[in-house]
């Protein structure tokens, strides 16, 4: 496990930008899996700024998100469709048919749930895959319960990950109780793992995550188990990680 200490939320996101655009630049057809929420926001800032500045060309890219709530279409401001779609598809130059988000609004979600995964091996598997981390140790919406779950599946969203989100929808009713999500192995497949972590909220999850026990009530702990993980996080989130 390599870990980056970003001086802020910026920094953050511009260390975790440049693994991502070396990856872009030395492999332009790379397969990116990619998360939305507060984390990453920075990230993608800085690859759209260096798509602008001539750095990054992103034509040939490949996307797949990690998830994506049941019963939002694309064009609802709260799905990750509209979260991708303004906040990176629309401001760099890749091909959105090369874009892959599970589809919220599917007829059959567990049909949905099989191609996503058949997807992603038809792709060639994830090269990096970006994660955030929730604040009871979720990834993608892997919630915390009594066993892994592989594949990608449709799950009911806990009330700490609905309290959490809340901040993005008008009021909490409106937050969907569930999503389709990547599996754990899904994600433990991708051949490189970045973790973006900021703020004193995190702290406590983080250390859980990387230097407490292996265990299914803390998803994001299987990450130990992966060959390449990089945290990229700041002072804040990493002050936990020696006391535990
Ligand atoms: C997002 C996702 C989630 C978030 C996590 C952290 O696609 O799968 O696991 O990464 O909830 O969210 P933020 O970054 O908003 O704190």
């Amino acid at each position: 496990m390599n870990i980056y200490k970003a001086s802020d939320y910026e920094d953050m996101g511009r260390i975790a930008a440049k693994i991502i655009a070396a990856e872009v630049v030395l492999k332009p057809d790379c397969v990116l899996g990619l998360a939305t929420g507060s984390s990453p926001v920075s990230t993608y800032e800085h690859l759209i700024k260096w798509y602008e500045e001539g750095y990054l060309d992103f034509s040939k890219v490949k996307t797949v998100n990690l998830d994506e709530y049941v019963g939002l279409s694309e064009d609802n401001d709260q799905s990750y469709h509209y979260f991708m779609d303004t906040c990176l598809f629309s401001r760099i130059n890749i091909d959105k048919n090369n874009t892959y988000i599970p589809d919220g609004v599917c007829k059959d979600a567990e049909a949905e749930c099989d191609d996503y995964e058949k997807k992603i091996e038809n792709l060639g598997g994830i090269d990096i895959q970006v994660l955030g981390i929730g604040q009871n140790g979720h990834i993608g919406f892997n919630e915390p319960g009594k066993s892994f779950v592989k594949r990608t599946h449709v799950v009911e969203l806990t009330k700490s990950t609905i309290e959490a989100n809340k901040r993005f929808f008008e009021d909490v009713s409106m937050v969907p109780t569930s999503a389709i999500t990547m599996g754990i192995g899904t994600i433990m497949k991708a051949r490189k793992i970045i973790m973006l972590v900021n703020g004193e909220g995190k702290a406590d999850i983080l250390a859980r995550a990387f230097k407490g026990d292996i265990t299914p009530e803390v998803p994001a702990s299987i990450l130990q188990l992966h060959p390449d993980v990089t945290i990229v996080a700041d002072e804040a989130a990493l002050s936990r990680m020696n006391e535990i």
